[in-house]
């Protein structure tokens, strides 16, 4: 019988997991700069965690959630999102007795049932990072400026940074309404999803790819024109510090986002270089999903980088190389295991990534393997030298050769030594 991953489920080999831990590593340096600190929470939560967070409207939670029965009966959810877990973690830890703000960063699978294509998996990857306690716009500012200092540390440039605001419980109710009476006469001309959305969650029938939507959305009501006074100003202020910052941005008023906790400010950074899917990360503030949770009024902000789509943007241009080892320890002749071993485990306590057969093989056919493994330095163990403790060494790039205590040899690896 033949098994195959799920469709939209990948494995991630080798020759691209050092891509991967490359940008964690310089993603959790960058928010670690910023104060971030990680937070783990479980892959599973109760469902409600997202129905109620996400929006029960939302394509997310009517199509797309992994849900089952445990073996209680109790609907569990493999989560879509990292967002709703953290804030269930944050309530249920009463971090909000913690000084504020609470800044944590999360990465981790996500799982969404959507329709496989490029840039769009069924379990997928986030880096992400949530901000508790501030309401001011410095706080998402400054994200989209750590944001800029990681791509740019990465050298990814040709970035979009797009902005939105989409008001607050007190002003978008009225654009809601606009939208409504705008779409009223027009909605048999729309796409099936956006018949379903204009009774559900019309304000999603903005962000429609369709071209057909798209073309008849040219005179939509702006919700620009809508905001309350305090979402403005929050808004100018934002645009303000990103100045401040020099992140530059577009105002985009079509952006609405695909999940209903937002509240004024929503952002996506977009990118040419993935096709239609083309948001390598998105967020905005939340203000009032923690209380919505049973929290205290808590202002709150975030968002999330999608890794296989920030991998397919680095790709082209990072200029590293995946992991392998440096040094290969052979053997010549018989019963040298337990000096084979010793050697090994001196240079691997020495951090020199080291291989050596597992199994009888001759001299040429080790040299052999330790070529295919394209290591610089091969070790030599032979009966001879090993009476005056002594090793063979090559350097497999440039043919040099000699013999040496194991202590020189290990200053030749490290380049402590004039010979190459
Ligand atoms: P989101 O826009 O749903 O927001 O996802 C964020 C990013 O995850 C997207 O911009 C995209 O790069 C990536 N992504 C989403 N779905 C997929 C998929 N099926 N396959 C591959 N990549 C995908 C959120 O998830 C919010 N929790 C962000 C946030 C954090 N807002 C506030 N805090």
């Amino acid at each position: 019988m033949k098994y195959n991953s799920l469709r939209g489920m990948q494995d991630i080999f080798p020759s691209n997991v050092f891509l991967w831990q490359y940008l964690e590593s310089e993603a959790k340096r960058i928010f670690e700069l910023f104060n971030f600190q990680e937070i783990r929470t479980p892959i599973l939560e109760n469902a409600e965690v997202f129905l109620r967070s996400i929006g029960e409207d939302t394509d997310i939670v009517e199509k797309e959630m992994y849900i089952f029965d445990d073996k209680k009966g109790r609907k569990i959810a493999l989560r879509p999102e990292g967002t709703a877990g953290v804030v269930r973690a944050y309530i249920q830890n009463q971090l909000f007795n913690n000084p504020s703000p609470q800044k944590f960063y999360y990465i981790g699978a996500m799982f969404r049932y959507e329709r496989p294509q490029k840039g769009r998996f069924r379990q997928f990857h986030q880096i992400g990072v949530e901000s508790f306690g501030v309401s001011s716009p410095s706080v998402e500012a400054e994200m989209l400026y750590m944001l800029k200092i990681l791509f740019e540390s990465l050298g990814i440039k040709n970035l979009n940074f797009e902005i939105n605001s989409i008001g607050c419980k007190d002003c978008r109710p009225n654009y809601k309404e606009a939208i409504n009476k705008f779409l009223s006469d027009k909605i048999s001309l729309f796409c099936n999803d956006c018949q379903r959305r204009y009774n559900r969650n019309p304000l999603r029938i903005l962000d429609c790819k369709v071209p057909s939507c798209k073309e008849i959305l040219k005179n939509v009501p702006q919700i620009l024109d809508f905001l309350c006074n305090n979402c403005k100003e929050h808004l100018s202020k934002f645009q303000k510090e990103l100045e401040i910052l020099n992140v530059s941005h577009i105002i985009n008023p079509r952006i609405v986002r695909g999940l209903d906790y937002y509240t004024k400010t929503v952002f996506e950074i977009t990118t040419k270089m993935l096709g239609t899917q083309n948001a390598i990360a998105a967020g905005g503030r939340y203000d009032e999903l923690v209380k919505a949770f049973g929290g205290p009024d808590t202002p709150a902000a975030g968002f999330a980088i999608g890794m296989e789509r920030f991998i397919e943007v680095c790709k082209t241009n990072l200029k590293i190389e995946p992991k392998k080892p440096i040094l290969y320890v052979a053997y010549a002749g018989k019963g040298l295991d337990r000096e084979v071993k010793k050697v090994v485990n001196f240079f691997r306590d020495k951090k020199i990534a080291t291989e050596t057969p597992y199994e009888e093989l001759s001299l040429k056919s080790q040299l052999k393997k330790a070529d295919r493994l394209s290591v610089e330095w091969v070790v030599i163990v032979g009966e001879d030298e090993i009476k005056k403790s002594l090793y063979r060494w090559k350097n497999m790039k440039t043919g040099s050769q000699g013999v040496g205590t194991i202590e020189e040899i290990l200053k030749i690896i490290r380049g402590e030594n004039d010979i190459k």
